[in-house]
């Protein structure tokens, strides 16, 4: 395994159990890295309270790291408030002294709806948390990083929905394009600080954000949730869904120093169905 022995990860999204954001702090601890798990960690109204982690649930997957011998840290944070996100880096720093590794994982995939019946909030309420969100602890976690000298490590959770369209995610897939731009331009930027930046771009995963999304597309196509997902295992070529395991081996590999010469990079981790 590629270690990551003293090094210091913050990774947004990642209270809720079973989502990508758990997978890759237990994938980056079992490396030897101190995590930051930050999440929303409170219900909050109009993002719909049935589709964010609760507090209890990011303390959990801290507890989780720590009793399987890792280091873990819990910090509150919306993305979308630069306040709150200065505080989650200033939290790293004081429980560990640095920062090294940023993963930009929180998301929000449950507004789907055909454009044209899409209000302007939905649409801004997505492109909030999945790239503005994105920015803001982009902007921040580089400069630290930039200020502490000594290179560093920024993901973005794209999606599969970063290089083709889908039907009634409008807002979503442009948020995923747009995070492949902050990636491309930001890994321009840091690269003389020795700060690499790249994407991952899962395929479907079930989780709590990935079922939202069969039950969604079943009823629209006439099927049982488990015909929708028959049907999607037949366009793999790997002939399986992503597991968040996938995606997390992903982010610790272009963590490791075996990734030391890659930036700007939107990988596909889809089983092959995405390929471009
Ligand atoms: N599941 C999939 O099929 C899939 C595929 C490709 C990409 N992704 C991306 O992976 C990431 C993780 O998704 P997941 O599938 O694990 O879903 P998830 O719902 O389990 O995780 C998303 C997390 O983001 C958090 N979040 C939402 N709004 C937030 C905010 N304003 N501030 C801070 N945190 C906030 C939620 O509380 C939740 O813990 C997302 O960016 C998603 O778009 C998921």
């Amino acid at each position: 395994m590629n270690r990551l022995d003293g090094k210091v990860a913050l990774v947004t999204g990642a209270g809720r159990r079973n989502g990508l954001g758990e997978a890759i702090c237990i994938r980056l601890a079992e490396a030897g890295a101190r995590i930051v798990v930050t999440d929303i960690g409170q219900p909050e109204g109009h993002l719909s309270s049935g589709n964010i982690g609760s507090a209890g649930e990011m303390a959990a997957v801290a507890d989780g790291i720590r009793s399987a011998g890792g280091e873990a840290v819990v910090a509150p944070m919306d993305v979308r408030d630069e306040t709150q996100v200065i505080g989650a880096i200033e939290r790293a720093v004081s429980a560990y002294g640095q920062l090294d590794i940023l993963v930009n994982n929180a998301g929000i995939g449950f507004l789907m709806k055909p454009l044209v019946e899409m209000t302007a909030d939905q649409w801004r309420t997505v492109l909030d948390v999945n790239l503005t969100g994105a920015f803001l602890c982009t902007k921040h976690a580089a400069a630290r990083m930039i200020r502490q000298g000594h290179g560093g490590r920024i993901i973005n959770i794209a999606s599969q929905a970063a290089k083709s369209g889908h039907r009634h995610m409008a807002a979503y897939t442009a948020s995923k394009h747009g995070m492949v731009g902050l990636t491309r331009s930001s890994a321009m930027e840091f690269g003389p600080h020795g700060i690499t930046v790249n994407a991952v771009c899962p395929n479907h995963v079930t989780t709590s954000l990935g079922a939202v999304q069969n039950e969604y597309f079943a009823r629209l196509n006439g099927q049982t949730v488990e015909e929708y997902l028959v049907a999607m295992r037949a366009r793999i070529p790997l002939q399986r869904v992503g597991l968040p395991a996938d995606t997390a081996g992903a982010v610790a590999f272009l963590c490791s120093d075996e990734a030391a010469y890659i930036t700007g990079e939107a990988m596909n981790v889809s089983g092959g169905v995405e390929m471009h």
